[in-house]
């Protein structure tokens, strides 16, 4: 069955609202967890369908993971040389992150493998990961078009790598610098703009010394990870949703709980602020050694803006809710540099301009980005109607989000990826204050 939305006119978003843990932390700690010496205590982890996907994939590979359901998960290390060759292909489902990440580990193991994934992933570019684990010595075949499956022969022993990447992705440099444990000598990854850094600092916890060089990062192989107790905080790419949603929304006033700050991650703060968003942080700490602050937002009027270039990878998975911010901002806002958002789970600058202009909204795409022409108008910034989500969770909920401030009932279809993300999301947005209800037909 296919779930959609359906969101009413007339959305509060007042209160409290704690959204599920960060995606990537928690892709991480399963990793770092499952190779290192020892037991990790896991809490705040995701229970959503892309991190499950690499939890069960490391259960393939012979490593014990208890979980409860609700975030705590308990990981009985194998070490670093303790996994087991898996009997069947590892599924990633709908995860990028899985898949890349995990492929770094592959790379180095000394049996043979297969990643595979869903329709939307195994469309997705591989060879920006299996070209420098080439070189590092992997073999990896892939399918036509550098796409999965991917398949991993049993490894000899991998080679330290020095190398720039050509565009900057978290998910490639992650991919490197595991398989960097298993590599002679020293693994350096170049960023061409700041990427978020959650491997590097995961690593560093577990007690592996990672450094940062100016824009490099390097570790050296064979040394060994110790099992750390890990508490992830809430997720600011799923929290983006309800910033945007409580910056638009007249009288919004909405405080989000626990949610991770980190610097490589904030751009969403920081390019909403810049359009004139009413955000501040309370209560900011340290948690597992990423910074974590309460986050209040209120309703405002916001303005167009040229988004820096700077702020475009750190904010990449954030842009389907910045351009539902920036259709209800007063003047134009042009976003460039974006290409990455084309091979995301969707293209995600065609899907949100069908679903924005759907809406009536004024947007027009262009090859790395898109311009938007705002139009402010309090309550009733869009018209209403039925938009699709192209099986991409976070276009099913920046587009939910427009119904906060739609003059007629928003319907999105083709919801059930928001599972991958945000389980519990329906219910997160009631709580915030959305009219919000799913149902189900047979057609996607
Ligand atoms: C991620 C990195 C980003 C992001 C993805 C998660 C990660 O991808 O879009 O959702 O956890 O490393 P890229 O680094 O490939 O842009």
């Amino acid at each position: 069955m296919t779930i959609h939305y359906r969101v009413s006119p007339g959305a509060r978003l007042q209160g409290e609202l704690r959204v599920p843990g960060d995606k990537s932390i928690s892709h991480r700690a399963v990793l770092l967890g499952a190779l290192a010496d020892g037991t990790t205590h896991v809490s705040g982890f995701l229970e959503g369908e892309d991190t499950r996907a690499t939890a069960a994939a490391m259960r393939q590979m012979g490593v014990t993971i208890e979980a409860d359901g609700q975030g705590a998960l308990r990981i009985v290390g194998a070490g670093i040389d303790g996994l087991k060759a898996p009997e069947a292909s590892l599924d990633m489902g709908n995860s990028g992150t899985g898949m890349r990440l995990l492929a770094g580990v592959l790379a180095g193991q000394t049996f043979r493998s297969r990643l595979t994934g869903d329709e939307s992933l195994s469309s997705r570019p591989m060879g920006r990961i299996a070209t420098p684990l080439s070189t590092m010595g992997g073999q990896i075949a892939m399918a036509s078009g550098d796409t999965p499956p991917l398949e991993f022969s049993a490894n000899p022993g991998l080679r330290g790598l020095r190398y720039e990447m050509p565009v900057a992705s978290a998910q490639v440099k992650s991919c490197l610098l595991l398989a960097g444990l298993y590599a002679r000598g020293e693994t350096s990854v170049y960023e061409p703009a700041p990427c978020r850094d959650h491997t590097e600092r995961m690593l560093n916890g577990f007690g592996y010394d990672v450094r940062r060089d100016g824009d490099w990062t390097r570790l050296t192989g064979g040394s060994r990870l110790r099992a750390q107790d890990v508490e992830v905080p809430a997720d600011i790419s799923s929290a983006a949703f309800f910033l945007v949603a409580a910056s638009i929304t007249p009288g919004a006033d909405l405080l989000l709980e626990h949610l991770g700050i980190n610097a490589t991650r904030d751009g969403v703060i920081h390019i909403l602020r810049a359009m004139g968003a009413d955000i501040e942080f309370s209560n900011e700490r340290n948690v597992s050694g990423e910074p974590v602050a309460d986050v209040r937002v209120r309703g405002t009027q916001l303005r167009g803006i040229d988004v820096p270039q700077h702020l475009v990878a750190n904010a990449i998975d954030e842009f389907p809710a910045l351009f539902v911010a920036a259709a209800a901002a007063a003047g134009t806002t042009v976003v460039s540099g974006a290409a990455e958002l084309r091979v995301k789970e969707s293209d995600r600058i065609a899907a949100m301009a069908v679903g924005l202009t759907t809406l009536g909204a004024s947007v027009e795409e262009t090859a790395d980005g898109m311009v938007i022409t705002g139009r402010p108008a309090g309550a009733r910034v869009f018209g209403g109607g039925e938009v699709d989500s192209f099986g991409d969770h976070r276009i099913a909920m920046a587009l939910t989000m427009a119904g906060a401030v739609s003059g007629g009932a928003v319907v999105v279809r083709n919801c059930n990826n928001v599972n991958t993300s945000f389980p519990g999301f329906v219910q997160a947005a009631a709580t915030a204050g959305l009219s919000i209800s799913a149902y189900e037909d047979d057609q996607s």
